[in-house]
């Protein structure tokens, strides 16, 4: 190791030149991520939601910001809304067609979309065992669509862009298609590509992350039985993408969010006080940008197959499995 080597935290921590893919773009988590990335020098960020008036909005939001760059001259806009729906086949197809298309890779795809689903949060209100039934049982017809968005949409997505993300790699100079376990210990990479302008310090392979939750790995009922069960799935496909990905130099990371201020927890803010956090307070964008811009960041390039928890410490203080 180089000792003298510099640090320099806006190298170590930069979106620069990244064309991300995120998935639930337009709101919440997914938008706090795309405004970190975006101002901090990402080529192109395509938000993904099946709402177009929200995903207009969410553009108008990220380049409106004091903080965005100035707009470039190029044909294509930095940040590209796109109507998907993460759980149609045809949908995702479409979206896979444009970002090809426009950019003809993928150096980062952030699965956020997600649903909180059947709500059991007076569970623990509950005096008879048939309350407890009635509670449990409640919306049981929304449990698919609750698992078909926060559990197979992760595959159908990771699946459809795998071509754009081995493309990425190929650019960056990777040697590319499947290696054996030698050739993944000497994949070799050009020490300068002037076409991906990716230099010799730049180790970072093409990445999913997944997010999860601390639903994961709560045993506690409080969003919802459907949700935790759905979203330790995620996070488990997330790890197992990891090693399924191993010899085709993708990388696969999971976050696991405690609560943080969204549409989807304003419609439920009782169930995660502020007091019975060990932080005393939701997450906010400063702890996401910290955390994303690690992970694609040249500082984040040798992390693969874990699971980030940024919950001001929920995990500690509830019965869980993690
Ligand atoms: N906020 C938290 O405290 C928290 C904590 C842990 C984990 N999470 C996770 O973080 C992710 C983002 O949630 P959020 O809190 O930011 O809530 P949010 O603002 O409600 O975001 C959910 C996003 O998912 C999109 N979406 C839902 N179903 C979709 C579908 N079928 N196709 C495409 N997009 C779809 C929604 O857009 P459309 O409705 O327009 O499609 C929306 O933009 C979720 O996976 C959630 O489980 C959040």
């Amino acid at each position: 190791m180089d000792f003298h080597k510099p640090v320099n935290p806006s190298n170590l921590f930069s979106a620069e030149r990244l064309v991300v893919v995120i998935t639930g773009g337009g709101s919440g988590i997914g938008l706090a991520i795309a405004a970190a990335l975006h101002q901090n020098g990402a080529k192109r960020i395509y938000l993904l939601g099946r709402r177009r008036e929200v995903l207009d909005e969410a553009v108008k939001t990220l380049t409106s910001s004091p903080a965005a760059p100035r707009a470039t001259s190029d044909d294509v806009a930095t940040i590209v809304p796109v109507p998907c729906d993460i759980t149609s086949p045809g949908s995702i197809k479409a979206a896979v067609a444009q970002v090809e298309s426009t950019d003809g890779y993928v150096d980062v795809l952030v699965n956020s979309a997600g649903m909180i689903g059947p709500k059991h949060l007076d569970f623990y209100e509950q005096d008879s065992i048939e309350g407890l039934r009635d509670v449990m049982l409640r919306d049981w017809d929304l449990w698919e669509t609750t698992m078909a968005t926060n559990t197979s949409s992760v595959i159908g997505v990771s699946a459809a862009f795998l071509p754009l993300l081995e493309a990425a790699n190929r650019r960056r100079g990777w040697e590319t298609g499947k290696l054996t376990r030698a050739r993944t210990q000497t994949l070799s990479k050009k020490e300068e590509d002037p076409q991906a302008k990716v230099d010799g310090d730049d180790q970072r392979l093409a990445h999913i992350i997944t997010i999860a939750s601390v639903g994961s790995f709560m045993r506690k009922a409080t969003a919802g039985l459907a949700y935790n069960a759905s979203k330790a799935a995620a996070a488990h496909l997330g790890k197992m993408m990891a090693t399924m990905f191993a010899e085709w130099g993708i990388r696969s990371n999971v976050v696991a969010p405690g609560p943080y201020p969204s549409d989807m927890t304003t419609k439920m803010a009782t169930a995660f006080p502020p007091s019975e956090l060990p932080a005393g307070r939701m997450g906010s964008e400063t702890d996401l940008a910290g955390l994303i811009l690690f992970l694609v960041g040249k500082g984040g390039a040798y992390i693969n197959g874990t699971v980030q928890v940024t919950d001001g410490g929920r995990l500690g203080v509830f019965p869980s499995t993690y």
